[in-house]
């Protein structure tokens, strides 16, 4: 068995010799954010995959967001280390489930959350991530008929932040639906120095005990300009790594999953490990590959989520 240190190494040397770029979401294990070429939410991270030049993407996140990636570049080889890396919220929603519920709410504009498989996003009007979603909604005109999926938490507090009335699909991130306001609450009892930032993929009564609400990237500058040196954080494990690295005289509180005293872990997220990064990057698999048709009919809504993001001011 190789120890971590030469399974660094040999990353490292493959990467270089492979001209391939890896990529890695905030909620990758410590290891993985160390040996990444970029760090980012899912927007900054479809964004450099439309970027990037480089003739192989190793995505180190979920399987939607390697699909993502493969949309934006089709020319492009995408790997994904663990295939099986899925995600509750775009297994909530099928194409055809999609396709039904807009049969049923004809009239309607589909905007689709990114944590959707690529059948959903070929469904969809605009696709948006937790980073843009808000301003993407009321950009549309204010009349218009809005279907939202998969994510209802993310979808209602879109609702209560821009005065609509989507229609919401009932998914959710059973990672972040998780957490409950009593929890939130008894910690904050316990730290009142202490602010909460959390996830708009929180259940709505634990939003309402929170004094930040963002992405993953928004949670990582508003901690930044924060006067504030201590934080109780509402979402996945692997962001603090991040936090703590960009903020060594800040401390961080992590919220814990239900019945369990251990780090809320996205177990889709944690199935990348150093080990399988490694055989993928050595092996050249396994690949995401998805046929021309699929690609073509996807690509339509991200691609006018990052024109209207550009449009906006909210990428570059
Ligand atoms: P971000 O868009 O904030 O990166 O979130 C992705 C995700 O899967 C959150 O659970
Ligand atoms: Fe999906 Fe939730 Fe995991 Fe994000 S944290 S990948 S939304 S299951």
């Amino acid at each position: 068995m190789m120890t971590t240190d030469s399974l660094k190494k040999e990353i490292i040397r493959l990467k270089h010799e492979k001209h391939a770029v890896i990529l890695g979401h905030y909620y990758q294990i410590d290891d993985i954010q160390e040996l990444s070429d970029y760090i980012g939410d899912s927007l900054a991270l479809a964004q450099e995959a439309q970027r990037t030049e480089a003739p192989i993407i190793v995505f180190c996140g979920v399987h939607f967001m390697a699909e993502t990636a493969k949309i934006l570049n089709p020319e492009r080889k995408v790997l994904l280390p663990d295939v099986a890396a899925s995600c509750s919220l775009a297994e909530s929603c099928t194409g055809e489930d999609l396709r039904r519920f807009k049969q049923q709410h004809p009239g309607h504009y589909v905007v689709s959350y990114v944590n959707c498989s690529a059948a959903v996003k070929a469904e969809s009007d605009l696709i948006c991530t937790s980073g843009n979603a808000e301003q993407l909604i009321n950009a549309l005109p204010k009349d218009q008929k809005i279907i939202f999926a998969p994510d209802k938490n993310l979808g209602s507090y879109i609702n209560y932040k821009t005065g609509r009335n989507m229609v919401l699909w009932d998914g959710v991130c059973t990672v972040h639906d998780q957490l409950e306001a009593e929890g939130i609450l008894k910690l904050k009892q316990e730290n009142p120095d202490a602010l909460v930032v959390a996830h708009p993929e929180c259940n709505a009564a634990v939003l309402a005990v929170s004094d930040f609400i963002g992405s993953t990237k928004a949670m990582l500058g508003y901690i930044e300009k924060s006067p504030c040196k201590r934080f109780i954080v509402s979402t996945e494990s692997g962001i603090l790594y991040e936090m703590r690295k960009n903020n060594p005289e800040k401390e961080f509180i992590a919220v814990s999953g239900k019945d369990t005293c251990s780090c809320l872990d996205c177990s889709y997220m944690k199935m990348n490990t150093l080990e399988k990064l490694y055989r993928c990057l050595r092996d050249e698999t396994p690949e995401i590959e998805m046929d021309r048709d699929m690609i073509e009919k996807a690509k339509l809504p991200i691609v006018r989520m990052l024109d209207m993001s550009k449009q906006l001011g909210i990428i570059k």
